[in-house]
């Protein structure tokens, strides 16, 4: 009988499993009619058109190129999507232009920057790897593809999943920070976030991963400039985000503006398709980076003719606002430079995007007034995107149990990002209002209650360098030079202090600070901020450091005067509510770092998955070995680091087997306990190192992680499967495989204090 019933079941999942099989066949069938169909009417000019993506300049410009004449293209047919253009009323209109006019009514595709939220921002990327929970972070993208899709979008260009191991890089905001296997988690999470499970609903929007590839890689950490790497490197340690994002069915790429191999990548074919759509099956369409086309003009590839054809050929499908396509691949096609089959086939792929989008059945399925007025800043998303941002702040230091703050007694709040709305959504929130974002003072009051005594004094300035603010407030103003002297704000601040039990101070970089083309040489706190923290420091209180950043900053002398530091990022929009409910304990911290905090910039790049060398550093740091004469090799904070209002103490790892064979899988499982007095969130890191290899391999990497809960008190055991699958790396000749010999399995906090056992795997 129940071996019946099972038979019956099996044999019903298989029908079903061929019917969706068949269905998805049927779609893409009916698919290809329809745009086969479409493109017999299409003109030259109208499929060059819709390889075209251009702005008109109301978002934010990040060249020095916007578009003209945009309205007259949209009509002529010589457009294929828009970005920058924020709002379901534009949309509308903008939408209508093309409907309306246009020969063929091919409806716009309308995309945008949605980095980390809409217009409810979130924290940036970089603060939400922090998280490591994954969950979160799909609903994250999730509810942001509702929002944006309410105002009229169906396109971001999200997520970025650059590796980057140099803090000096802006970028490293925008990212899930150094690791490739968390970085291949957070882009999988937000592919599906985006898109949901039907990207023709009405509130999924596709996503385009960026920028491919190995734009994080930049030489001395400088915004575009040239990288260069071992293919090995490539594929073990750059490479898989975005190719977890293509398995995820990703449906757009962008290129990036670094050069690979000497080559652009926007006009790379070795990357464009040979890896791209050859090896890795993508079936999307590629779009370029902001005039990435016309930029390798500069780069020294040729005019624009030229590299506009090479782009083509490379295996480039859009082009963002350069016009090299529209402008030239009518010539180039004259000239044999591009074939006909080039151009149908980029034609071809927007045209599906746009097919898959439901916008063929409907031009207006994203634009709904109602929706919008409904989702967009509603009241439970705020709720959620106070709650999300308190998920990632990591705290870094607790001296005394100075945290959670009591909701009684003075505080000094202190600070120049204590009282500011300017820089609390982060770099790249181009649709979010900083007006409308709470600063950390009414956070801290809202949480706090009436039994709390907050005096507030700025202090200083972010930097009193004018020249440095004029560059940061490109946007509008987000360095603040205070009319009075830095001595005048220093007096009140520390007057306020006088007052209070504990000092609690707000400082760090400004919003653009971080981000695109904002790479510092120097990654510490501005110097006027120093100067405050010491004074602050030596007053005697307990001094509370709440730091805002959008990269690891290298916080050695904070460190040492701080009693207390806790990393917030930029939050977002519910910032102030969200930093106050994690000092006031309503929310116990449970970050984890994703990307190293150094502890000097001479130490850059750094990054925990790096190799052993062949002389590497001993305890005493003894001449010959791969050390630095004036600092150690550790960095201040490791990857995966983060502390609690409570402790974990972690067992032994148990091994199921230590000498399995083959494609065996083995469980390595470790009991940890809540030790302390709180209820708290572990991230449980699972490390292996593969000790002997043909190629040499990293000294550890990080292979699986799961986020706990634990009351006080409570114990729980997390067990890790592996297999074979875990060990597999590139070699010398790009072979993926894994070799068999002695692997260290290890489970911890961070990637620096962990529990080890030795397995022997053989083939
Ligand atoms: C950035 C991209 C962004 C694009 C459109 C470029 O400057 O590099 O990340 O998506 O602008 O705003």
């Amino acid at each position: 009988m129940k071996r019946n019933i099972l038979l019956i079941a099996v044999f019903v999942l298989s029908q079903f499993a061929t019917m969706q099989a068949q269905d998805a066949k049927s779609d893409s069938y009916r698919m290809k009619g329809y745009v086969d169909a479409l493109m017999k009417k299409m003109t030259l000019d109208e499929k060059i058109g819709q390889l075209n993506l251009i702005t008109p300049g109301s978002g934010i410009p990040t060249g020095s190129v916007v578009s003209t004449d945009v309205e007259n293209k949209i009509k002529q047919g010589k457009v294929g999507g828009l970005f920058g253009v924020i709002g379901v009323d534009k949309i509308k209109q903008a939408q209508k232009l093309c409907m309306d006019n246009s020969r063929l009514k091919i409806p716009l595709i309308f995309g945008s920057d949605v980095i980390h939220g809409y217009k409810t921002t979130v924290p940036i990327p970089l603060g939400l790897s922090a998280s490591w929970d994954m969950k979160l972070i799909e609903h994250s993208a999730r509810e942001a593809a509702i929002e944006a899709t309410a105002d009229g979008l169906c396109w971001t260009f999200s997520p970025m999943v650059d590796i980057a191991r140099d803090p000096r890089w802006g970028r490293i905001a925008e990212g899930a920070g150094e690791d490739p296997y968390l970085g291949s988690q957070i882009a999988k999470a937000m592919v599906k976030g985006y898109q949901g499970d039907d990207l023709s609903k009405n509130n999924t929007m596709m996503s385009c991963v960026k920028h491919f590839a190995l734009y994080g890689a930049s030489e001395a950490g400088r915004d575009y400039n040239t990288t260069d790497m071992s293919r090995v490197r490539m594929y073990n340690e750059y490479l898989p985000p975005y190719k977890a994002a293509v398995d995820a069915g990703v449906g757009s790429v962008m290129s990036s503006f670094n050069e690979i191999e000497g080559i652009p990548a926007t006009g790379n074919k070795w990357l464009l398709t040979d890896l791209l759509r050859n090896q890795w099956g993508f079936k999307g369409f590629v779009v370029s980076d902001y005039t990435s086309v016309n930029e390798m003009i500069n780069h020294g590839v040729g005019d624009l003719q030229t590299v506009s054809a090479m782009s083509l050929r490379a295996g480039l499908d859009m082009d963002m606002v350069g016009e090299g396509f529209l402008t030239t691949l009518k010539k180039s096609l004259r000239e044999g430079k591009v074939t006909q089959k080039q151009i149908d086939d980029a034609c071809r792929r927007i045209l599906e995007a746009k097919y898959k989008l439901g916008l063929f059945d409907d031009p207006y399925r994203y634009i709904s007034e109602e929706r919008m007025k409904q989702e967009v800043l509603s009241a439970a998303r705020r709720k959620a995107a106070r709650d999300l941002a308190a998920h990632t702040f990591v705290l870094l230091k607790n001296n005394n149990e100075t945290l959670p703050l009591k909701k009684s007694g003075t505080i000094a709040l202190i600070g120049p990002l204590a009282n500011d709305k300017s820089n609390m959504l982060g770099t790249w929130a181009v649709s979010g209002d900083p007006q409308m974002s709470i600063p950390v003072l009414e956070g801290m009051k809202n949480v706090g209650g009436s039994s709390v005594n907050i005096i507030y004094a700025k202090g200083a300035n972010i930097s009193d360098d004018t020249l440095f603010a004029k560059k940061i407030n490109v946007f509008g103003t987000r360095i603040d030079i205070d009319k009075r002297s830095p001595e005048e704000m220093l007096t009140e601040a520390l007057n306020a202090v006088n007052q209070a039990d504990v000092i609690v101070a707000v400082v760090g970089e400004a919003s653009e600070m971080s981000g695109e083309a904002s790479s510092r040489t120097d990654i510490t706190i501005p110097e006027s901020q120093k100067i405050l923290i010491n004074a602050l420091s030596k007053t005697g209180k307990p001094l509370v450091l709440v730091v805002m950043t959008g990269r690891p900053l290298a916080l050695t002398q904070e460190n040492s005067l701080a009693t207390s530091m806790i990393v917030t990022w930029h939050a977002g929009i519910e910032a102030g509510n969200a930093i106050a409910d994690v000092l006031f304990g309503n929310y116990n911290p449970s970050g984890k770092l994703s990307a190293t905090f150094p502890r000097n910039l001479g130490q850059v790049p750094i990054f925990y998955n790096h190799k052993n060398t062949g002389r590497p550093s001993g305890p005493n740091s003894p001449k010959f070995q791969s050390n630095y004469l004036d600092a150690p090799n550790t960095p201040l904070f490791p990857f995966g680091y983060g502390l609690s209002y409570t402790s974990f103490s972690y067992g032994d790892i148990s091994i199921s087997k230590t000498n399995p064979k083959g494609n065996e899988k083995i469980t390595a499982s470790i009991t940890v306990t809540n030790t302390g007095k709180y209820d708290g969130e572990e991230v449980v890191q699972l490390y292996i190192r593969d000790v002997v290899g043909t190629n040499t391999r990293p000294l550890k990497e990080l292979k699986g992680f799961q986020k706990i809960n634990l009351k006080t008190g409570e114990s729980k055991t997390v067990s890790f499967s592996i297999s074979p699958a875990d060990l597999k790396f590139y070699n010398h000749n790009l072979k993926y495989d894994w070799e068999p010999g002695e692997f260290h399995i290890m489970i911890g906090g961070n990637s620096d204090d962990v529990k080890m056992v030795k397995v022997n795997w053989a083939k």
